[in-house]
């Protein structure tokens, strides 16, 4: 009997299913960003492979604090997982600065080829030797200079522009040599310096003038398309290395699931955001290839610089991707 009442209490104990555990996610941007977008496909797809294994717990906004913080946090195990910019990626993978170099990218089919192919794995694969697991590259989308001193067309409209670059040394060499004042900083601090005039522009992607109404504090918009700004989506080491391999396959999937809803948001955006902004009363110029050559010409020397620091020979890999 008394064996009878201990397999009952065993088997009892045996049908609770396992509590789920919680991911805290944290981005910089709005739930309804591409951040947003690919946050909410991962957890879509996750769950319909894993069913309630997982629960999701979204810090949109910077709910969590900037990105650098949010990555520590990572490396510490009080957050699970984020999506980010690579804007202070590089202080954690030096490799990964590469992909911030400005026009190195064609285009964004180029882009994504190697971000998705052999290069943007390799760098992919070096986190795990920062404290940190990087599961894809996911996209932001060309960077764009906005400000509310005066439309830009040459590097000379440039000159003493106080703008905010991330804290991300290839940015800040690039907007030094055209002779810009180039102001790193943080995100959640940008909209508040803005409006106080503390800084006159700051360059992002029409995902993120979009989403983050920048069109609120910043009247000129310069389509310039400077530099490609990849993201990543990064989960700690402690939830990685407690996952077996089906659920590892499972975050893989999703991770593939999230990349694809934020390159749909940026085809959308980049398609219809111009338009809105000039509705909502951005003054919007465009840049000719011809003139974005001038660009380019004038950061000849950090050019140099950057193939001394990640080698001229992946930097002629990565043009040479078709
Ligand atoms: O400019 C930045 O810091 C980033 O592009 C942003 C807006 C935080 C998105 O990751």
């Amino acid at each position: 009997m008394k064996h009878l009442f201990t397999a009952a209490l065993l088997s009892a104990a045996v049908a609770v299913p396992a509590a789920a555990q919680e991911i805290k996610i944290g981005y910089a941007l709005a739930e309804d960003s591409h951040y947003g977008a690919g946050a909410k496909a991962f957890e879509a797809s996750l769950t319909e492979s894993l069913g309630d294994q997982f629960t999701f717990r979204h810090f949109p906004s910077s709910g969590l604090g900037g990105e650098r913080e949010v990555i520590e946090g990572l490396q510490l195990g009080t957050v699970e997982m984020t999506i980010v910019s690579s804007g202070t990626l590089s202080n954690f993978v030096p490799e990964a600065g590469v992909f911030d170099v400005p026009f190195l990218f064609r285009d964004k089919a180029h882009a994504r080829a190697v971000l998705d192919g052999e290069i943007g794995q390799e760098i992919l694969a070096k986190f795990d030797d920062a404290g940190l697991h990087a599961l894809a590259w996911g996209e932001q989308g060309f960077r764009h200079i906005t400000n509310n001193r005066g439309p830009i067309q040459t590097p000379a409209d440039a000159q003493g522009l106080k703008i905010r670059t991330m804290e991300n040394p290839v940015h800040i060499e690039a907007f030094r040599a055209l002779g810009a004042s180039p102001t790193p900083m943080a995100w959640p601090e940008v909209i508040g310096a803005l409006e106080q005039g503390a800084i006159d522009g700051q360059e992002n992607p029409l995902s993120v003038v979009v989403s983050a109404k920048l069109n609120e504090v910043q009247k000129y918009l310069t389509l310039d398309g400077h530099v490609y700004s990849p993201a990543m989506i990064l989960v700690s080491p402690q939830l990685w290395g407690k996952l077996d391999d089906d659920q590892k396959a499972a975050f893989q999937k999703a991770a593939a699931a999230g990349v694809q809803a934020m390159r749909d948001y940026v085809d959308e955006v980049d398609a219809s955001g111009v338009a809105a902004l000039k509705a909502a009363g951005m003054e919007v110029n465009e840049l000719t290839d011809e003139e974005k050559a001038a660009f380019r010409a004038a950061l000849d020397a950090p050019y140099k610089e950057y193939e001394a620091q990640f080698g001229k020979e992946l930097m002629d890999r990565i043009q040479a991707v078709q």
